[in-house]
């Protein structure tokens, strides 16, 4: 099946209320007569033994109702999350800035916000581990080291004719959702609850409050209708939330909302892991990898979260587009004592990549190459050298003519000859292009994960209600889902709501995360679809005397070689023979399988791919940046809904340009994050978007099995901004070269900030 384009719809299915304020998020919910607020009280320090708190005045301020902390939680005092490594309370020992020692519940949210601002924590302090360097050297770690190797990068790298060495420093990133993490608990009859959550996850928040409760999974209920924004930040981190509205709401009866103010927000919840790396790589005269050697140093922050999966991730992305035949991945999963950084966008995706396209830049230059290229030579064949460094054939592979249609279409040749000679005549601004690749793997990398339910109900009057698995956090799931199962049944998409997210519909779901979510939930809503019109083509089929296969869906008609009935008649008649018009339907990825101890196997089902080109301009004397042009080829299959494809795209370049440029975390000497607000921590606006911007959609299906023929579209153009890194370290390098200097590495860390362009000027 495909969404036929004359049928979609031109927006997303809330666009119009998330515009005209009427989209319900949780802080928007009525409240249950009776509802209080509650606060987090906030470790001041990195590290430390709590010895007491003094909460005498946080008890005479106004409205206070409870202080709540480990002894009020009935269950295990540690959060079920996967590494089984975090004190639902940090009221024994902390372990960064703004980690959660208790709450304060109050009559209202600014009034235990305010008391919770006058508890007194008295704390020993510890030392505190504050970067990966120092963590490397204590061998501080969540989780032991992992190395991947394949063939013999040692052997390769002595015998190249050429080498590099280098060092790189990424920065994490803030999600910023718009709506930060919350949740509203409500105690419900006979020991049951009710959770409002802004999750990713909501089987994971259900496991998690169920744990610290000491009650089964059936006992508890979690809706979410929508997020405003999750980014991978409420894939776990929503579940904390949860668990403390819940303790919270136990311990006084009645029902909590815990809402986190943006600078709480920051303080409390993981982001995007930063990345240092240490590499050494060796190439022959035209720029062809011979070996290398990557070191990846990844800062977890103070638990594991899902520090494994995420620098796993990253290890089987340093290839990004390109064969290493011989490489030696070592990566190390520091413990710091800060926030404990997350899922978030591409999921270590983004910083396995953009070592390897740093360091092909670099070689580029380092032998006056076109970088293009040298990137060119590096790819993946299709029929040899063509299996990744943790064995999966790269069977889809289409790169080669991606990357050659873009070049052709965004006049990267002739552009670059232009640049250069504007560059030769300008004394202060500089201009930059470069052209990257991306080729994402599309599935959890925990096999498990890979499987989905919904439910298709068609109702009496033929209207027709889904529920599924996944969540929507803006990115359209709903949307498309709706599309699936409305293109099954042969009718008009508005037709066909999709509710909620709720445990009590479709139990055991996986976090909508890996960008898999219309893959998963869409594949099963599609199964429940076509069950349910099976059934009512058998019907008509006796009704008028054909065979079921004769029988067809369309223009919301059902039309047999007999008769053409509208769908809406036909159900009641249906209903009245006692046909089941509702099913179940379950997917799970099908060929993927690996293994876990040596990283090796088919993680993927498929690659998405894509290719950016990448325009910027910098002035030389002050260090700031403009990204001027961006031309993009995607690759999402066919898609599903055009629209919403885009508006992905679009969305996840941006974000990554932010990521890369000017998103700068800020952590002082003491483990406090300075950059907590908007006023100190600059996500991209209208205003930073180029003036030029214009995206293509690669025009083949997906060559596997899925959903539509489509391919998952959240996260990877968000690795798409590695193209902005690499145009800045372009215009770096014009600027050095034009200044008479010949070293043409360039050092450029991320965010590739004003004070870092000017430095790396220097
Ligand atoms: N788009 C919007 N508008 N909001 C979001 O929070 N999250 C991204 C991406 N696109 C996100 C988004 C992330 S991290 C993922 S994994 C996918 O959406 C999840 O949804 P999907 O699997 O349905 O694509
Ligand atoms: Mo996305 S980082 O997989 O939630």
């Amino acid at each position: 099946m495909s969404a036929a384009p004359a049928t979609a719809p031109a927006h997303h299915e809330s666009a119009v209320r998330h515009i005209d304020g009427r989209a319900q998020y949780i802080d928007d919910l009525p409240e249950v007569a009776g509802t209080l607020n509650a606060a987090p009280i906030l470790s001041p320090l990195a590290h430390g033994r709590v010895r007491g708190m003094d909460t005498a005045a946080a008890w005479a301020a106004p409205g206070v109702h409870a202080l709540v902390g480990s002894a009020d939680i009935p269950g295990d005092h540690v959060l079920a999350n996967f590494a089984h490594d975090e004190a639902i309370f940090a009221d024994k020992t902390v372990q960064h800035v703004g980690n959660v020692m208790g709450l304060v519940v109050a009559d209202s949210h600014h009034r235990a916000r305010y008391a919770a601002q006058l508890v007194r924590p008295d704390i020993e302090p510890l030392p505190a581990v504050l970067n990966v360097r120092d963590a490397v050297a204590q061998q501080h770690w969540v989780l032991p080291p992992v190395h991947v190797r394949r063939g013999d990068a040692a052997q390769a790298l002595a015998a190249a004719p050429h080498s590099l060495r280098g060092t790189l420093d990424v920065g994490g990133q803030e999600h910023f959702y718009l709506e930060g993490q919350i949740a509203y608990a409500l105690p419900q009859e006979d020991g049951q609850w009710l959770i409002h959550s802004s999750t990713q996850h909501p089987g994971e928040v259900q496991h998690w409050v169920a744990h610290a409760l000491d009650i089964p999974l059936h006992a508890v209920r979690v809706v979410c209708r929508r997020m405003g924004g999750g980014f991978g930040g409420k894939e776990t981190q929503a579940g904390h939330l949860a668990v403390w509205a819940a303790l919270a709401a136990r311990k006084v009866g009645r029902p909590v909302k815990l809402r986190l103010d943006r600078d709480d927000d920051f303080m409390v919840t993981g982001k995007r892991h930063p990345f240092s790396y240490v590499y050494h790589v060796g190439f022959d005269d035209s720029g062809r990898i011979l070996g290398l050697r990557v070191t990846q140093l990844v800062d977890c922050g103070f638990s594991a979260d899902l520090s494994g999966p995420v620098a796993d991730r990253a290890i089987f992305h340093t290839d990004n587009a390109y064969f290493l035949e011989h490489v030696a991945i070592d990566s190390y999963r520091c413990k710091t004592h800060k926030q404990s950084h997350t899922a978030f966008r591409g999921f270590g995706g983004p910083q396995g990549m953009v070592v390897t396209e740093v360091i092909l830049g670099d070689i580029a230059r380092t032998l006056s190459l076109d970088p293009l290229d040298v990137r060119l030579r590096n790819l993946y064949g299709t029929t040899e050298r063509n299996t990744t460094h943790y064995g999966m054939a790269v069977e889809d592979n289409i790169l080669q003519p991606l990357i050659t249609q873009l070049a052709h279409d965004c006049d990267y040749r002739a552009r670059r000859a232009e640049i250069a000679d504007w560059n030769a005549a300008q004394p202060t601004l500089q201009r930059g292009l470069a052209l990257t690749p991306v080729k994402f793997g599309i599935s959890f990398t925990a096999t498990q994960f890979n499987q989905a339910g919904a439910l298709v109900h068609v109702y009496t009057d033929g209207s027709v209600l889904v529920n599924h698995g996944g969540t929507e956090m803006g990115q359209g799931l709903h949307t498309k889902v709706a599309l699936i199962v409305a293109e099954v049944l042969g009718l008009t998409p508005t037709r066909v709501k999709v509710n909620a997210s709720d445990t009590d519909k479709v139990p055991n779901a996986s976090a909508t995360a890996a960008s898999a979510g219309t893959d998963l939930n869409g594949r099963a809503a599609e199964l429940a679809a076509l069950q349910v019109r099976d059934r009512l083509a058998q019907f008509v089929a006796e009704l008028d005397g054909c065979s079921a296969s004769a029988v067809r869906f369309a223009d919301d008609q059902v039309h047999s070689p007999a008769q053409t009935r509208s769908f809406a008649s036909l159900i009641p008649m249906a209903y009245a023979q006692r046909v089941q018009l509702w099913s179940d339907g379950f997917y799970r990825t099908p060929k993927i399988h690996y293994d876990k101890a040596t990283l090796s196997g088919r993680p993927f089902y498929y690659f998405a791919y894509g290719a950016a080109c990448t325009e910027v301009a910098i002035d030389t004397l002050t260090g700031e940046s403009k990204v001027l042009r961006v031309d993009i080829l995607h690759d999402v299959g066919t898609p599903l809904h055009r629209a919403i494809d885009i508006g992905q795209i679009e969305g996840g370049f941006i974000q990554g340009m932010g990521w890369l440029t000017t998103e700068e975390l800020v952590w002082d000497a003491q483990g406090r994050l300075r950059t907590h607000a908007p006023s100190t921590y600059k996500i991209p606006t209208i205003g930073d978007t180029p003036a030029h911007f214009h995206i293509s959609l690669w025009h083949e299906p997906n060559r596997e099995d899925n959903v539509g023929g489509s391919k998952a579209v959240g996260e990877p153009p968000f690795m798409l901004a590695l193209s902005v890194l690499e145009a800045l370290r372009d215009a770096v390098a014009h600027a050095h070269s034009r200044s008479g200097d010949s070293t043409q590495v360039v050092q450029l860390n991320a965010p590739a900030t004003p004070e870092r362009v000017l430095a790396a000027l220097q």
